[in-house]
């Protein structure tokens, strides 16, 4: 995308201080966004925006906010309003999740984990869903998983947490498409980030088993799938090996294996 006179379309990123959040950021700097970063740690999210400032010479913003909280949404809507700033494309990218039982865990981080992978990105995709609709134009990419394809036992919340996400982004996608609004639900398998250190399992079976990609990887599959107006981009021949798996093979084959592979 070209800029105009000075003028860059805008691109908001969740969760941009790290991993694939921060591989898109490079992404639509170098497609000529002008970057809002949004995440909890300013040092990192203050490093990310001077890098991408430097690199590709557009105007980014870095804004610390806990996306976890009730009212976060209606803070950063209020934020970007006073900075005068529309996203053209926004990008619901933060979130966590821990592995063990569902009974065994913390609840508060549990429900945590819905607060922000959840009840947030709904929240800021329907604010910008109805200023793009309004403008007939704009884009939305929610980041889900593959483990939003099947439940996930010894992770049981995040994996129904993306389930939503990638249930709740198609539908949002056919009723905004008429608008020439493109919605894209993002859906990554094992990829080297510090999403493993921080879910406490870097020990599981799943990463031994599984073969990884970068976030730079999923990032330009992920954008380049957006911009060609899908709906769904799994990234990578292995993801897309691994959701056919989880459709054709029945639950109760599935799901002890998945358990097995979250221990
Ligand atoms: N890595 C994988 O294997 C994998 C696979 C499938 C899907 N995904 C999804 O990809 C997305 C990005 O994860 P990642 O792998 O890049 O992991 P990551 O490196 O841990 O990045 C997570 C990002 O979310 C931010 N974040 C976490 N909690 C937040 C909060 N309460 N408020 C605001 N920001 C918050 C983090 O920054 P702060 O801690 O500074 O807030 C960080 O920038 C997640 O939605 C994840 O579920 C990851």
């Amino acid at each position: 995308m070209q800029q105009q006179d000075d003028t860059f379309p805008t691109a908001v990123v969740t969760g941009a201080s790290s991993g694939i959040g921060e591989a898109l950021a490079h992404e639509l700097a170098q497609d000529g966004y002008r970057l809002v970063l949004v995440a909890r740690t300013s040092d990192e999210l203050n490093r990310v925006a001077g890098v991408i400032a430097t690199k590709y010479d557009v105007p980014t913003i870095a804004i610390p906010k806990d996306l976890s909280t009730p009212s976060s949404g209606a803070e950063l809507a209020a934020e970007l309003k006073r900075r005068e700033l529309e996203p053209d494309l926004l990008v619901n990218n933060a979130g966590f999740g821990v592995m063990g039982e569902a009974a065994s865990l913390d609840l508060e981080e549990q429900l945590e984990i819905i607060d922000l992978n959840v009840r947030t990105l709904t929240e800021l995709s329907i604010r910008c869903a109805r200023t793009m609709r309004r403008r007939g134009r704009g884009g939305i990419m929610n980041v889900s998983s593959v483990a939003g394809t099947l439940p996930g036992p010894n992770m049981a919340v995040y994996y129904a947490s993306k389930a939503y996400i990638t249930s709740f982004t198609e539908a949002l996608a056919v009723e905004l498409r008429p608008y020439g609004v493109t919605v894209t639900a993002v859906v990554p398998g094992v990829t080297k980030t510090d999403f493993h250190r921080r879910a406490r399992m870097e020990h599981a079976r799943l990463l031994k088993s599984t073969p990884a990609m970068t976030a730079e990887q999923v990032a330009r599959i992920a954008y380049t799938g957006h911009r060609k107006g899908k709906r769904v981009v799994v990234t990578g021949a292995y993801n897309h090996f691994s959701s056919w798996c989880s459709w054709l093979i029945p639950n109760a084959i599935l799901l002890p294996i998945v358990r097995k592979l979250h221990t």
